[in-house]
């Protein structure tokens, strides 16, 4: 009946990004100033899992994250709902048959969780928004392009609505159509490729994405330079070895365009510093691992926060986690290793 709630549950997974995104040209839309590319967790490991309920007797929009009501006015969440119940009554009006009942009045009830801390710079939003833009579209009876409302809720959040290797293409149109997501190479493409997600910090990051992009842009002329004469060829050569299956060309640009990165925030004009004294020490261990063999076996990234994330492949797993326990034990500094994640398996349930 009408009255009944119409309820589903999806997850989403977190990407890592290897080619990253900083910096917005358009705010409101979310569009960046570069094209980025990332891998897509394996959905059992670090994931969002949201509930939306839709029913005639809800009176108003609401929203629980980690078992707390947050405000339901959060501008991008608002651009999130708005896009896709667009969406849903286009297609009613085009006399879409498949389209229920399930009234584009209802007002929703979402309910998200994270499997991992949140804020802590290992990509929460992505996986958030992600999972709400196809957790909503599910209940409204909408299919197809949904990167591009994923997009307005967080940038990277668009690149999680794809499962394997994914890239974000900026686009070059004022009304952001063009700036979506796409897969590169599919989940089961590089069953070899392992990544370990080693927590050096739980704690909500001190300067979040938006305002630390922000007073990059505005501020760092290195982030320009990035952005126009380095990124575009290196998301060829990256989509190149992703291809290929090219370990070692894949590691060194992962580790290149993570150091800019973090080279762009010390650009950046007052500085903003992610990486801790353990992120540098991890820094340090790779390279001298790497060099100890003559070959590029180990690979890290850092996002907003010191969390490394390391790329390897299956057969130099066991080692190199001996290596970050015996290095890091989890009593003395903080430093903990948490999961070995295989990337082949699919995106989104
Ligand atoms: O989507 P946001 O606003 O959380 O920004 C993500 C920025 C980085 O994680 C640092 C890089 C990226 O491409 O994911």
């Amino acid at each position: 009946s009408m009255d009944k709630p119409n309820i589903v549950t999806c997850a989403a997974p977190v990407n890592i990004a290897v080619i990253k995104y900083w910096g917005k040209r358009n705010e409101e839309l979310i569009l960046p100033i570069n094209s980025s590319l990332s891998v897509t967790l394996h959905q059992d490991q670090l994931k969002t899992t949201t509930t939306v309920a839709s029913s005639r007797s809800f009176q108003e929009d609401r929203i629980w994250l980690n078992g707390k009501e947050e405000d339901i006015t959060h501008q991008r969440l608002q651009s999130c709902l708005r896009e896709i119940r667009r969406l849903a009554r286009k297609r009613r009006n085009d006399g879409d048959p498949g389209l229920d009942s399930t009234g584009l009045s209802h007002k929703v009830h979402i309910c998200s969780v994270n499997n991992f801390p949140t804020a802590a710079g290992l990509a929460s939003s992505a996986a958030g928004f992600a999972c709400l833009v196809y957790t909503l579209a599910r209940v409204f009876g909408v299919e197809g392009e949904l990167s591009g409302i994923a997009r307005q809720g967080s940038g990277s959040a668009c690149r999680s609505m794809y499962g394997g290797f994914v890239q974000w293409i900026m686009g070059q149109k004022d009304d952001g159509k063009d700036s979506l997501a796409q897969q590169v190479e599919p989940e089961t493409h590089w069953p070899e490729l392992r990544i370990l997600v080693l927590v050096a910090s739980a704690e909500r990051k001190p300067i979040g994405s938006t305002s630390g992009m922000q007073t990059s842009v505005e501020t760092s002329c290195l982030l320009k330079h990035r952005a126009e004469s380095v990124v575009p060829s290196r998301m060829a050569e990256m989509i190149e070895a992703v291809q290929r299956k090219d370990f070692t060309a894949f590691a060194e640009l992962t580790m290149k365009d993570s150091n800019q990165f973090h080279a762009t925030c010390l650009d950046t004009y007052p500085p903003i510093f992610y990486l801790s004294s353990v992120s540098q020490q991890v820094i340090s261990l790779v390279h001298r691992y790497n060099r100890h063999y003559g070959e590029t076996r180990v690979a890290y990234t850092f996002d907003a926060g010191p969390n490394a994330v390391i790329f390897t492949l299956q057969q130099h797993v066991p080692e190199f986690v001996q290596l970050i326990q015996h290095f890091f034990p989890s009593d003395t500094n903080g430093g903990q290793f948490i999961k070995g994640l295989p990337v082949n398996s699919a995106s989104i349930s």
